[in-house]
């Protein structure tokens, strides 16, 4: 395996595929931090293996690649991500607003409060490394999991938004935010630094809050 100065994980995994073994089957798409596509186990750690270098990852010089956890594997490193992603919807994780096309632009200050917490959590890639961290994923299969309420909590602060009834609904049952045992690896491992621990604390405190208003 050649080395090289700013090796990246994603480098290693194309090399042994064009070179080693070209029926390795793996994913990525912008390799610059963007899509969230790349993202494995790398020596026991989920990562983003496109900003991963081979210098901070290795163990003893050496690296054992494995999919992401908590997803089903297609094929090698390839997960199936249609889980991950059904629960974006089941948790109302979409936009859904109530201006038309005939009324002005909503003007949100950006150092207001309701922007801050909306840009706290909203550069999320989509990547599944804090999925594959939560260990309440793995016990309970049918828990929304890190980002999704990551995406719930970003849209109960958009003061633009109509449907938070509804999303609290959605994320207030079992298997949404009173799930959640506060373990904070996703937030310790989110490659985009989102802190998806405290958007959950604050969806439990939001939902406490509707609950005694007599909403849910
Ligand atoms: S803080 Fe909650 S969502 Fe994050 S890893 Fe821990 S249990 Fe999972
Ligand atoms: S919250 Fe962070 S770790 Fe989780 S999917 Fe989004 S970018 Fe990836
Ligand atoms: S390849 Fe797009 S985030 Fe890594």
């Amino acid at each position: 395996m050649p080395r090289y100065a700013s090796q990246t994980v994603l480098d290693v995994v194309t090399h042994i595929q064009r070179a080693l073994d070209p029926t390795l089957a793996y994913r990525y798409a912008c390799r610059v931090g963007m899509c969230g596509s790349c993202a494995m186990t790398v020596n026991g750690v989920a990562r983003w293996t496109c900003r991963t270098h081979v210098d901070r990852a290795a163990k003893d010089d050496a690296l054992e690649i494995e999919p992401l956890r908590n997803l089903p594997v297609i094929r090698d490193l390839v997960t199936d991500m249609s889980g991950f992603f059904d629960k974006w919807a089941k948790a109302r994780g979409r936009f859904e607003g109530g201006a038309s096309r005939n009324d002005d632009f909503a003007k949100v200050v950006p150092q207001s409060r309701e922007r801050e917490q909306v840009d706290a959590a909203i550069e999320c890639i989509g990547c599944g490394v804090c999925y594959a961290s939560c260990d309440v994923v793995t016990w309970n299969p049918d828990y929304l999991g890190p980002a999704a309420l990551n995406r719930a909590w970003t849209l109960v602060n958009d003061v633009r938004d109509t449907t938070n009834t509804e999303r609290l609904r959605a994320i207030a049952g079992d298997a949404g935010c009173h799930a959640c045992h506060t373990h904070v690896s996703c937030t310790e491992r989110c490659p985009k630094q989102i802190a998806p621990t405290a958007g959950i604390a604050g969806l439990k405190r939001a939902v406490a809050k509707a609950a005694l208003r007599g909403e849910l």
